[in-house]
């Protein structure tokens, strides 16, 4: 029996869990920090996911044969480099890897390298210089921040002025810190997003099913940008023929890119795509599971998640084949109220034993408080997840339960996988 350490503490990290506690094959279950819905089904452990000496420690004293990385932070601190050194095994791309998302001017230039389709862009680490190119170009432009900033780093811009206000904000203002340091300037393209993401073991890559998420805050794609308010797979569109096209022209130039120069590719490579009306074209990659997609890509996948995990570390890849079930499946956030901006925490959350069969809730921001009653902890609380025969039913099926998860402030959007996007 294998013992698991994840690290985090999301949505993410709860479906990861709920589905290794299903394989045979695993035996202890640490998950660092988690929340009250990963210490339902694991151990958590009180360790911060950057803090990459005491959870190494947490590892050798707990015998943790295998070790997966949730978020992005620990990937870009070298979580995996400074456990291999240990001679620890973990899931996740080396910190020289997950380059591909801790700086967009690397993922950028690799994808200008490799021939990988995507939007024209120019780099700057002069205010003044991006200003003037910035003043040249048509609107709408896009405005990202080089380094990472939680998905809010990246504007898009429908006037000149909205886009030097950005510029300001990241190279003058610093209001993401390092990360502004550089900053992208894009054209903007046009179509219909999508995400894919991919198992990759440095050699072969082997994509996920599609999937789809809702960034921005509030119904009709309007508001701030989140997290990520919802999700579904798989999206109608996204054919088999086009999840092919994906993996040849973006994600397999990428992985032999990153090889080809020393970094070879081992974990979940995310890309998220525009489909234009030239074809798909890379937005950005991230070096991990996405989140809220992973709620609803796990729910359908009917292999032993252990067995794969293996499979990217031993590098066998090629012999593995998915299957996932026909059911589609849909994921709807429940925040809190404020959240992406302030919010308030340690509400009660009522209801969560009052859903119907089959409904999932995994928890993100959730600890549990006195008495051990369930309370929220953060800006994203629970993902309510179903699976249904089409995407219609599994929507309604969501929808229909969320009234019974009650906390005060919660909000939530109404239209995710309401149409077909
Ligand atoms: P990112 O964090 O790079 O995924 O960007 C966040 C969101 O900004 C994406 O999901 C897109 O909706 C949008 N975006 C990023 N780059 C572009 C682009 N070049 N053209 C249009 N929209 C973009
Ligand atoms: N859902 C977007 C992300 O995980 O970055």
């Amino acid at each position: 029996m294998a013992n698991i350490l994840i690290v985090g503490a999301g949505g993410r990290e709860h479906a990861l869990a709920w589905k290794l506690r299903q394989s045979p094959q695993v035996g202890r279950l640490y998950v660092a920090p988690g929340n009250a819905g990963t210490a339902a089904m694991a151990t958590n452990l009180d360790i911060q996911p950057t803090d990459l000496p005491t959870l190494a420690h947490a590892a050798r004293i707990e015998r943790i044969d295998l070790t997966v990385v949730g978020p992005e932070a620990p990937l870009a601190a070298g979580l995996v480099d400074f456990f291999v050194r240990l001679g620890l095994v973990a899931f996740g791309p080396t910190q020289s890897a997950a380059r591909l998302e801790s700086s967009k001017v690397f993922a950028k230039d690799l994808m200008q390298r490799a021939g990988i389709p995507c939007a024209r862009s120019r780099t700057f680490s002069d205010f003044a210089e991006a200003k003037g190119y910035v003043e040249s170009q048509p609107v709408p432009m896009v405005v990202k921040a080089d380094g990472l900033a939680a998905g809010k780093g990246v504007t898009v811009a429908q006037t000149k002025e909205e886009a030097v206000a950005a510029l300001h904000a990241i190279m003058e203002e610093h209001v993401f810190g390092a990360a502004g340091s550089r900053v992208l300037v894009e054209e903007c393209l046009f179509g219909w997003e999508a995400s894919l993401l991919a198992l990759c073991d440095g050699e072969t890559v082997l994509p996920l099913a599609p999937a789809c998420d809702y960034k921005r805050a509030r119904d009709g794609d309007r508001g701030p940008n989140t997290g990520g308010m919802g999700s579904f797979s798989p999206p109608a569109r996204f054919t088999p023929e086009l999840t092919q096209q994906v993996k040849e022209s973006i994600l397999l130039p990428a992985v032999r890119a990153l090889a080809k120069e020393g970094h070879p590719y081992q974990g979940v490579l995310y890309a998220g795509l525009m489909m234009t009306s030239e074809g798909p074209k890379a937005l950005e990659f991230n070096c991990r599971f996405g989140d809220p997609e992973t709620q609803v890509l796990i729910p359908r996948l009917e292999a032993d998640l252990f067995d794969i995990m293996m499979a990217v570390v031993d590098r066998t890849l090629d012999k593995v084949q998915l299957r996932w079930r026909q059911e589609a499946c849909v994921g709807v956030v429940l925040a809190s109220g404020g959240y992406p901006s302030q919010y308030e925490t340690g509400y009660p959350i009522f209801g969560l034993d009052d859903v119907e069969e089959g409904v999932l809730l995994f928890h993100a921001g959730t600890r549990t408080g006195e008495g051990g009653r369930v309370e929220t902890a953060g800006g994203r609380v629970l993902t309510v997840a179903a699976l249904g025969p089409d995407l219609a039913l599994a929507r309604e099926k969501v929808y229909r339960n969320i009234p019974r998860i009650q906390f005060r402030g919660r909000h939530y959007r109404t239209d995710i996988a309401a149409e077909e996007r």
